[in-house]
This record gives structure tokens, sequence and C-alpha cells, in this order.
């Protein structure tokens, strides 16, 4: 029996952590408890954060200031070219800075949304879905053709402000080429 009201309690006990803040003279201001996510903010924060890749979502850096930390830092396969896995953004200037750079692009009218989340106390996982229509740049199917692939992202909340500061992200950006026809014609 008491190993089962042991089990029972764990739930409660690890739906919070303490944050206390720390003092220089090693005391300790009173603890602060910091909730951890519920399943309705994991699905806000997925679905918002990965709104802004969609197309024209950012026009002003007051479009990420409510979704990501300034010092937020982003990892993905594409950004710094071909699967170099470095750094892709560091700083929500320079996320603003890629999210707004112009220049052709062969598709338009993108959208992005979580197809189902996963979230532990404060890292979110989510498989999202892009949809876009070609532009006819770089590609040989027409403008128009419907586009979608899949991916997945993991970022990290800052609980006490709800921002994201790191996000990890992986794409299946070859299925992207694929519909466009750019295997063999754009690109090997
Ligand atoms: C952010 O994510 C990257 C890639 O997963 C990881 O290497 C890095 O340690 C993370 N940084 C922080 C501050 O959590
Ligand atoms: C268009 O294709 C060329 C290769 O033919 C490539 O170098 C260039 O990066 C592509 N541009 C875009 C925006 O994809």
């Amino acid at each position: 029996m008491h190993a089962i009201h042991l089990l029972s309690a764990l739930p409660l006990l690890s739906s919070v952590v303490h944050a206390r803040a720390w003092f220089p003279w090693g005391a300790y201001a009173h603890p602060v408890t910091v909730k951890c996510l519920t399943d309705e903010q994991a699905q806000d924060l997925a679905t918002r954060y990965v709104s802004r890749y969609d197309t024209g979502a950012v026009t002003t850096l007051a479009d990420l200031t409510s979704i990501v930390t300034t010092d937020f830092t982003s990892y993905d396969e594409t950004a710094t070219g071909g699967y170099s896995n470095q750094p892709a953004t560091q700083g929500i200037q320079e996320f603003f800075d890629s999210l707004t750079a112009s220049g052709p692009s062969s598709f338009t009218n993108a959208v992005q949304y979580p197809l189902f989340v996963l979230h532990d106390c404060n890292t979110i996982s989510y498989r999202w879905q892009f949809e876009a229509y070609s532009t006819g740049y770089n590609a040989t199917v027409p403008a128009g053709k419907f586009l979608k692939f899949k991916g997945t992202d993991i970022i990290s909340i800052d609980l006490e402000k709800m921002l994201v500061y790191n996000a990890t992200s992986s794409g299946d950006w070859i299925n992207l080429a694929r519909e466009l026809g750019q295997i063999g014609n754009f690109f090997p």
C-alpha cells in the first residue's frame, strides 16, 4: 500500500519545479514556484512559434517578442548551408533578419502548424506540417502546384517569461525538393 501511495503522489510532485533566486551572499529568496507547462500552453506555444515561419507572418520585431527571448538560439540543418548542423540563428534580431530576408523563393503562401504535440516540464516536441504553393522559380513544376512536407521541432521554454529560448528543427526538405522537381535539375 505504501508503494502505491508513493507512486500516485509522484505526478503531483513532478508537476512543479522550485526556482529560487540566488543572492551573492549565499542566501536564497523565498522559493518561487514555477508551474510546468500544461497541454494547452504547449499546444499554444508550438502553434504560435511554428507560425512565425508562415509567409508574411513577421514584418516587425514585435511579431517575435511575444514568442522568443532576446537571446533566443535556433539550430537547424538548412540555414547555414547544407546540413552543417551549426547554430543557424543567435538572437532575436538575427532570427528577424532570416525570416524577413527578401529574394526569390520556390514557394509562397506557406503555412506551418503542429500535427501533434508532446511535452515535459519546459520542453515541447512536435511534428509539423508545411503547406505552400510553387512559384515556378527553380522548379520543373508549374506555379500554383500545392506542396507539403513534414518536420520535427524541439523547443525549450523559459517558464517565467513563457518564451522560447532554444529551438532545434529538422525538416523533410528533401520531399519539398522532390515535389518541386528540383532533384537532378537544380540540385544534384
Ligand atoms: C539548445 O539546443 C541545442 C541543440 O539541441 C543544444 O546543443 C544546446 O545545448 C541548447 N542550448 C541551451 C542553452 O539549452
Ligand atoms: C536556384 O537554383 C540554383 C542552382 O541551379 C541554386 O544555386 C540557387 O540557390 C537556387 N535558389 C533558391 C532560392 O533556391
